[in-house]
């Protein structure tokens, strides 16, 4: 997911983005999604800071969203500080954990240089305007380690879901949906890797995190009407002709997969989604 222009603006309020207005649409819908992507963040963060792990280190979570890092930093011993540049979201994230919360945006975070020990970004650099001065930036204000999870481009069962639904539709994203190549990068493995090393961080680990997200269709569906993510923006793009023809695209293809599922063994209401996500974690040098 790509940003408006207005995100790369002068301050926090000017680069909410498409965050702004969604926050209770996307922590009722795509947030347990991006949940599932915290204890592979924070065990890579634990690793890179070395012995003693999270216990007492002063922890800056960027782009807290509905404050799920941060709550689980602060149960393994972390002295957490939470940003986001959405007011809503920072307020949920505020409610979720002990611990200091700003309005800030990447790449200009208000903090002097390794003003914290370990700074983590949950599934913020994969939609940032300018990812690599977004990295930069989390390596400047840390001292010790830097984490952060992606979404990787390659084939995963929500994304496929969601991309069929908008084929079957006939629906096509807004435009500036994606990153000029000049600004992208590779979206793997290997691709966050080389981000955090360009970056100038030193050892750096990455791997692929694998998880179950199960989700309620009408529940995920709440965030999609409500604007979240490429398929939200394209809902919300379309005359009501449009956003019926998506609503029934969408029913039929998770109507599809619910079939699969039974057939598997696996039945019930729920969507039952093998997710894959990308960490990577460095020190500082
Ligand atoms: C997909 S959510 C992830 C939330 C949380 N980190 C998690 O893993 O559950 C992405 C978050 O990044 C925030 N965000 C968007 N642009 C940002 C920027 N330029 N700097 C920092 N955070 C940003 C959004 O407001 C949103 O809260």
């Amino acid at each position: 997911m790509s940003t408006a222009a207005g995100e790369r603006g002068g301050n926090a309020e000017d680069r909410t983005g498409h965050w702004s207005g969604i926050a209770q649409a996307y922590a009722a819908s795509f947030a347990s999604l991006c949940h599932g992507g915290v204890p592979g963040l924070l065990d890579a963060a634990e690793a890179a800071a070395g012995a003693g792990g999270l216990m007492g280190r002063r922890l800056l979570d960027v782009g807290t969203g509905t404050g799920a890092v941060a709550a689980e930093a602060v149960r393994r011993g972390a002295a957490v500080t939470a940003v986001d540049p959405d007011p809503e979201l920072l307020t949920l994230g505020a409610a979720a954990f002990e611990g200091p919360t700003l309005l800030a945006a990447l790449p200009d975070l208000p903090f002097g240089d390794a003003s914290y020990d370990v700074v983590v970004a949950g599934f913020v650099v994969n939609q940032l305007g300018d990812p690599r001065a977004g990295v930069r930036e989390l390596v400047r204000v840390a001292s010790t380690a830097v984490a952060v999870t992606i979404w990787p481009s390659g084939p995963r069962p929500s994304a496929t879901l969601l991309e069929e639904t908008l084929r079957r539709a006939g629906a096509q994203p807004p435009p500036g949906t994606r990153l000029p190549a000049e600004l992208d990068f590779e979206r793997s493995v290997p691709g966050l890797g080389a981000l955090l090393q360009e970056a100038g961080l030193a050892d750096v680990v990455t791997a692929e995190l694998r998880f179950p997200w199960r989700i309620a269709p009408q529940t995920w569906w709440t965030g999609i009407a409500g604007g979240v993510g490429v398929v939200g923006r394209t809902y919300l793009a379309q005359d009501d002709a449009g956003r019926a023809r998506l609503r029934a695209a969408y029913d039929d293809v998770v109507g599809e997969r619910l079939a699969d599922q039974a057939r598997q063994g696996r039945s019930g209401t729920e969507l039952d989604l093998d997710e894959v996500a990308v960490v990577a974690a460095g020190r500082h040098p």
